[in-house]
């Protein structure tokens, strides 16, 4: 499979598989069908539930667990560096695994009272670089960071994070988020790179999946991977893990490119790491 390199030099998978509400009740089976289908890449966290499940689907393929890349993220509620080598360690239990290839911090905030959220991501961070030089995981990353959140960790910290997470998608690219990380050599991540299915119905999607002959979900996947953003798409049945993979197989022109990054507004989650989560219909 085509590959994104870390700025520390790992490679992991162009496409990932995305676990959050990933078939709730025949989870394991969910995962054991990506790996059939092709994914080695998964996204998960101790929030998800879905470490367990991976582990299981791991175990169950008969494959080597270095074939896969395992990413988890520390919870809000376990911040702060000795809850963090608590979570940590649930989390290795949970994957019945030695290491991870990616472990994040899922939020900057845990809620939006806490002023004092710097010192404390610093402290969080600092459990992680310990991870990391322990050769526990491979690869540090920040999720939900807008370039102010991961400038405190950068200005502060020895470690790099090599990877972060952000919702992206056509309509809604935070573009000056994406800059910033490709600025500093840190992989940008999509998390729901399909807009969970409210890209569909846009006319310009549309027009590019006829012209190119694909679906709306692969126009979404091969941007992100053009954007050299690496998609994280979550879907149910083996017909739409592999057709989301095949956003490998074609490409998306110059011209229509720039017309997705110039499209207008498309909605977004509302789940902002400064706000109040906004219920949006
Ligand atoms: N860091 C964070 O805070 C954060 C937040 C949200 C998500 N994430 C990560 O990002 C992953 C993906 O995000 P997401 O689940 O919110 O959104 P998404 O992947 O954009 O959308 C998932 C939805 O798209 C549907 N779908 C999948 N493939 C399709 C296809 N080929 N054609 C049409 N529809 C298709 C799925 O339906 P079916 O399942 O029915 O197939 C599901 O309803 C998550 O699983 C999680 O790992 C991270």
């Amino acid at each position: 499979m085509m590959s994104f390199k870390l700025n520390n030099g790992i490679e992991i998978p162009a496409i990932g598989f995305g676990t959050y509400k990933a078939a709730p009740n025949e989870s394991v089976e969910i995962i054991s069908k990506a790996i059939e289908a092709g994914y080695r890449y998964f996204d998960t966290a101790s929030y998800y539930g879905t470490e367990n499940f991976i582990a299981e689907a791991i175990k169950q393929s008969g494959l080597k667990r270095e074939e896969f890349f395992i990413a988890s993220k520390l919870w809000k509620s376990d911040m702060g560096y000795k809850e963090t080598k608590a979570a940590f360690n649930k989390t290795l239990e949970n994957l019945q695994t030695e290491y991870i290839d990616v472990f994040m911090i899922h939020w900057p905030r845990p809620d939006l009272t806490r002023t004092d959220w710097k010192e404390l991501d610093i402290e969080t961070w600092k459990a992680l670089e310990e991870f990391y030089e322990q050769k526990k995981v491979r690869a540090l990353g920040l999720s939900n960071f807008l370039p102010y959140h991961a400038d405190n960790i950068i200005k502060n910290s020895k470690i790099l994070p090599a990877v972060a997470q952000l919702e992206f998608h056509p309509g809604h690219t935070q573009t000056f988020a994406l800059n910033y990380y490709r600025e500093k050599k840190i992989l940008l991540q999509a998390w729901s790179p399909m807009a969970r299915g409210r890209v569909a119905d846009d006319e310009l999607i549309i027009e590019l999946a006829e012209k190119y002959h694909v679906t709306a979900a692969q126009i979404c996947l091969r941007f992100c991977i053009q954007e050299g953003v690496m998609p994280l798409p979550k879907a149910s049945s083996l017909e739409r893990m592999q057709a989301n993979l095949a956003a490998l197989d074609f490409e998306i022109s110059e011209e229509d490119i720039s017309r997705i990054e110039n499209m207008p507004p498309l909605g977004w989650s509302g789940e902002h790491p400064d706000r109040v989560r906004k219920i949006i219909k």
